[in-house]
């Protein structure tokens, strides 16, 4: 396991190197030995900068003992390790950073950088305003399937109305809005950072549904992904990382952004195999996408309340047909 053994060294350097670049008052951003992109890890990087936040709140010094930078901290925490520091939330086993890689704060890895100022924002799945709270529990409710702690006889018509499950002023959401909400310090309000959206397959790349394949899309799993996601998709340890359940009760519900087909082959195009981020094709990473969403995944029970003023996505797989 020739790769493996490049990851330790990595992982030595990265923590090295974080030892070594304390942070200054003037500058809370971290050194590496590359150049950041707009303050982001960049996209081409492999696995061996997993271990790389530009900015963390951890080893900021200018941060304080004041409420707010606590919960800046603990927010950073939670977003890095969900199922650990926000358990009644994240029953099963994904952490926002499995997605949104290096702490939010990786290119095309869909970054969280800049985007705090971009809210509220019209949301075409819930059709109306949302604010940066309301998109926190959405990932919580969906990605990170919050709802699998509903009682199985809840009969609650909308999540707002379930004291089991996350709102805007739930004490983890306001933390990680804090830490969202640091990142983007500096950042011009309302002005959509570019580095934002760009994990979307352009419309023309796009193959029709029925012709994606799924045994192809098997195939190039078992080729590219397997070594790190595990044939039952669960995921294998590397260093003291290991990728989020791909499907399976642990994984993220039918509900998430990423039970559609276009939107994981777009996380999957530039984001992955980690190893070679950017190497799939347009094709085959719908492929790969299709096939991993047509595994079994929690269901999210308020899929009827969704896109009742936009039309349902064609690729919104697993909501049931609708007139
Ligand atoms: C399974 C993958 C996945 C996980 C896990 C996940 N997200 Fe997301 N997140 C997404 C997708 C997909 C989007 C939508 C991106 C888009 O619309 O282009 C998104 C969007 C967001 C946005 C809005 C970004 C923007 O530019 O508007 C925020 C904020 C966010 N997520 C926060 C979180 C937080 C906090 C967590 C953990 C509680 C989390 N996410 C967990 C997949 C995930
Ligand atoms: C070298 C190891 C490696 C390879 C190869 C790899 N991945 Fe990943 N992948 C990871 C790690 C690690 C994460 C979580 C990142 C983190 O938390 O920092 C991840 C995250 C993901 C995610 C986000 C959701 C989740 O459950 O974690 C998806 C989707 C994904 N990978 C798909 C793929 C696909 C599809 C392939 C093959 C084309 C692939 N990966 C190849 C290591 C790998």
């Amino acid at each position: 396991m020739k790769s493996l053994r490049h990851f330790s060294v990595g992982l030595l350097t990265a923590a090295t190197l974080s030892a070594c670049s304390a942070p200054t008052p003037s500058s809370i951003r971290q050194t590496f030995r590359y150049p950041l992109v707009n303050g982001l890890v960049p996209a081409r990087m492999t696995m061996v900068t997993a271990w790389d936040y530009p900015k963390n709140p951890l080893l900021d010094t200018r941060l304080d003992d004041s409420t707010l930078s606590r919960e800046i901290k603990w927010g950073y925490r939670i977003f890095t390790n969900t199922p650990g520091e926000a358990p009644r939330f994240a029953p099963g086993k994904m952490s926002c950073n499995n997605c949104h890689l290096n702490g939010g704060q990786r290119e095309r890895a869909m970054p969280l950088v800049g985007v705090a100022g971009m809210f509220p924002e019209y949301n075409r799945r819930a059709g109306r305003l949302i604010s940066l709270g309301d998109r926190i529990v959405d990932c919580f409710l969906r990605s990170q399937n919050a709802t699998g702690r509903l009682a199985s006889d809840s009969a609650v018509a909308n999540p707002a109305d379930d004291p089991a499950l996350p709102t805007p002023t739930s004490r983890e959401v306001l933390a990680i809005s804090a830490y969202l909400t640091w990142l983007s310090r500096g950042a011009t309000m309302g002005t959509n950072p570019s580095s934002r959206g760009r994990n979307t397959l352009a419309p023309a790349t796009l193959v029709p549904l029925n012709a994606l394949n799924r045994s192809k899309g098997e195939q190039i799993y078992t080729d590219r992904c397997v070594s790190c996601h595990g044939a039952d998709g669960q995921g294998v340890a590397v260093g003291d990382r290991k990728a989020g359940p791909l499907w399976g009760p642990d994984s993220w519900n039918d509900g998430a952004g990423a039970a559609r087909i276009y939107t994981l082959a777009g996380i999957i195009r530039y984001a992955m195999p980690y190893l070679d981020p950017g190497s799939l094709s347009d094709e085959d990473s719908q492929h790969v996408a299709a096939y991993i969403n047509s595994k079994p995944r929690p269901a999210y029970p308020f899929k009827s309340l969704d896109y009742q003023v936009d039309p349902l996505p064609s690729d919104a797989v697993y909501y049931p047909k609708r007139k």
